[in-house]
Formats: structure tokens, sequence, C-alpha cells
């Protein structure tokens, strides 16, 4: 039976043959993730993998609630598997954030589901590491959130070279709709044009922004001029007090196709253009309100970064480490009438906090040892009295005899 098409399989190292995702690598990746995370005192958090389908309409816009994986459950409800976690974070903050000293620093690290048109960087299944702030408006948290997401990046090693933030602003295109249109109601189709800009034909977009009474050449103008507005120059100032100022451009092309949106907008890039958004992230001053009905509000910001187009980055500048099993020792069961002292052993070492692999059934002791090296072990340690172990480092070929309930440290 295959998998479904846009969902992944996650094999240990070394790969089998054929297979692109690694385990050890997806580990490596969140272990970054949440290191960073919790440097910059964000608190990890979590919801369901299904969420009311009501969650996603009107909020996170039509793109996306075109890709939901939803059906109606045995109870007759309309449910969808999540897609994206700021609804979700939305709809728990709202209902608790009074219990939460402000502001509010989460992360989370979910799997999520689009049924999208399988591409390079784009699969049905992936997981994302969110980080969000709530209860704070000023510029200050976009800038904090901007500067977690390039330290994240730092951490694979990636550096100025390598990717790029795309800073932008949903108010500063507001405004620009604003002076431009009176019909307010054209807003949410003006901004999903420009969100398509750079992957649609002059000709098409020229011809959509007409039939909202808008000039191509008049858009791109404002893009050009690449003015940064009051906010993104406090933001500017921000990453520059921290040293950070390569890592960030202002770029008007950015505007985010999600409909929540309200302030700051931003999308991480590789530096050649040869991927898809690595991350992306803004100001949603409105969702709280929106999901709780109207009885909660507070401001909020936040960024997602996918492990899709990241792994397939940190491949192309050879990034990612080498991953093999390590083991500290391999107990060798050579005299059966002595396995129980060996399973005290082994469960010594493990106490520890080492790692120690052997033998679960009766072997010869060339094929145990043979298994040993197979595994890289550090250490044989093999019993030759109950109380009496000879501890053997595999690297120097030295052999020492010593009290069981010395080993242990003796392997550190
Ligand atoms: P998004 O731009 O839809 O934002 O997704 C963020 C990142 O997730 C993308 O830049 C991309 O790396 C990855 N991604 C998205 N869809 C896929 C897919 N089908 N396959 C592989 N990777 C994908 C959001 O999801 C917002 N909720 C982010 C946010 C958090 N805004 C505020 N807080």
């Amino acid at each position: 039976m295959e998998r479904l098409p846009g969902f992944r399989d996650f094999f240990p190292e070394p790969l089998p043959k054929g297979e692109a995702w690694s385990a050890d690598v997806r580990e490596y990746i969140f272990d970054r993730w949440k290191t960073v995370a919790r440097r910059y005192a964000f608190q990890g958090y979590d919801g369901p993998p299904l969420e009311p389908l009501d969650l996603y309409k009107a909020k996170s816009g039509e793109e996306i609630v075109g890709q939901l994986y939803n059906f109606t459950d045995k109870g007759g409800r309309e449910v969808s598997m999540r897609p994206e976690m700021t609804p979700t974070v939305a709809r728990m903050i709202a209902a608790r954030e009074r219990h939460y000293k402000k502001p509010i620093k989460w992360y989370s690290t979910p799997q999520l589901f689009r049924y999208e048109r399988q591409q390079k960087g784009r699969l049905r299944e992936h997981f994302q590491f969110n980080a969000d702030i709530f209860g704070e408006d000023d510029p200050g948290s976009d800038a904090e959130l901007i500067a977690l997401l390039i330290d994240v990046l730092r951490s694979f090693d990636l550096s100025a070279e390598d990717f790029v933030i795309r800073l932008s602003s949903r108010q500063a295109w507001q405004d620009f709709f604003t002076k431009n249109c009176s019909d307010q109601s054209l807003a949410h189709d003006f901004f999903q044009i420009v969100d398509k800009i750079e992957r649609m034909a002059p000709e098409d977009s020229d011809q959509k922004f007409k039939l909202l009474g808008f000039r191509l050449e008049q858009v791109r103008d404002f893009i050009d001029s690449g003015k940064p507005s009051e906010e993104l120059q406090n933001v500017l100032d921000n990453l520059s007090a921290r040293g950070l100022s390569d890592y960030v451009k202002i770029d008007y092309n950015v505007i985010r196709g999600l409909a929540y949106y309200t302030g700051v907008v931003y999308e991480a890039f590789d530096r050649h253009g040869k991927f898809r958004a690595i991350a992306g992230g803004g100001r949603y001053d409105q969702l709280v309100n929106l999901v709780s009905g109207g009885k909660n509000d507070l401001p909020a910001a936040g960024f997602a970064m996918g492990d899709v187009v990241l792994v397939e980055l940190l491949k192309d500048r050879k990034l990612l480490p080498e991953f093999s099993q390590s083991i500290d020792a391999y107990v060798l069961i050579e005299d059966e009438d002595l396995r129980n002292d060996s399973l005290r052993l082994v469960q010594q070492i493990r106490d520890f906090g080492l790692n120690a692999e052997y033998s679960m059934v009766a072997q010869k002791s060339d094929k145990q040892f043979k298994k040993a090296l197979e595994l890289g072990a550090l250490f044989t340690v093999r019993l030759a009295a109950p109380d009496q172990a000879m501890v053997k480092n595999l690297k120097s070929r030295e052999e020492t005899s010593m009290p069981l309930k010395q080993v242990a440290e003796h392997l550190v």
C-alpha cells in the first residue's frame, strides 16, 4: 500500500534508497527551533489537530479555505484538519489570556494539512515553527519576532548571504489603497492581486488591477519607492541596534495572502531566489476579537517557518550534519549463565544516563562483537564473573577489569 501523495514517511539514518525524509534531520530541526525560542523566553503550547470548520471560514481567507482537509464527523460536526496554527492560538488566547502575564510569548511546532497542488517546497502536510506575541502593539514586538526568526535561521549556520527577510506593511498598503480608492469592500481583492504580482504575467495583473480602478504601473511605483513607513523604520532601527540590519530589507512586493494581517508583514527568502518562502508572518491585531465573537481583544503578531523549504535550503547549502547512531556501550553476553547479571549491568549503564545495547537472545560472541562494531559502540563490556566486568575501549583496544558497580562511571 502506497502512502498518500504529498505526505511523508520519516526514516532513521542512513536513509533507505529513494527516501528523502530523515527522522534524524527532523529531530535536529525541532531541537534548534525550540532551543532558540527558549533563548528568547518563549513558552511552548499546543492545540488539537482537528478543529471546527468555522474557525477557518472567513478568518484565514479564501486561499487556505479552498485547501482544507474538511469533513463531517460521526457526530455530524463540520470539522477540519488544521491548515495553520494562528486561528487555534487566537482561540486559546481569547479563552485564557487572563491567566497569563502580558506580553504573552508562545511557540509551537504543529503538523499542518493543506490540500495543495504538490510542487517543490509545497506538500499536503508539513511541520511549522510558530512564534507569536500577544498583548503588545509596539513595533518593538514585531522586531523581537523578526530577530527570533533571524536567529533561528542563523542557528542552522545560515548567514546574511543565504537569506533575507523582506519587510513590508499591510497598513502601508491599506493607506495606498484608501488614497486611490474609496470602496473599502474591494481592498481584499486588491491585496490578493498584489500578493500574486511576482508570480503573475504583467498583462494579467494589469487587467485585474484595472477592474478595481488601478494601473499596474501605479502599483509598481509604490513598490519601487520602497520608502519605509514610520512603523517599519522603527522595526529597522530596533534590528539595527541588535546588529541584525544585514538580514532585512524593505520590499513592498510582500503583502501576505492570509486575510487577517493588519500591520507589519514579512517573509524570509533565500538570497538566490531558488526556493519558495522559508517563513512568513506579521501583525494581526483583530483576530482575537474575531475568533472570540467580540468578547476579547488583544493585539497580536507572529510568524511561522515550515520544515520543507528549510530542509531543501540546508541540503542545497550542505549545512545538514551527518547523522549516525552512536552507542556508548555494547554488553557482550558470552555465558548465558551470566545473562541476568548482564541485564543488571545494562540497566545500571542506562540508569547512569548512557546508552547501552546487547543481544536480546543467545548469540555467538563473535557475532555480538561484530554488531558492537557495526553500531559504532565506544566500549564493549563483558562479565568475567557475576560481579567482575571486563571493559574494552574499542578505539585504543585497551581492556580493563573492574567491579560491576564501577563500570558506568568508567564509560564517561
Ligand atoms: P504561511 O505563509 O501560510 O503562514 O506559512 C508559513 C510557512 O509555512 C511558509 O513560508 C512555508 O515555509 C510553510 N508552508 C506553508 N504551506 C506549506 C505547504 N503546503 N508545504 C510546505 N510548507 C508550507 C502561516 O501559516 C501563518 N499562520 C503564519 C503566522 C503565524 N502568522 C502569524 N503567526
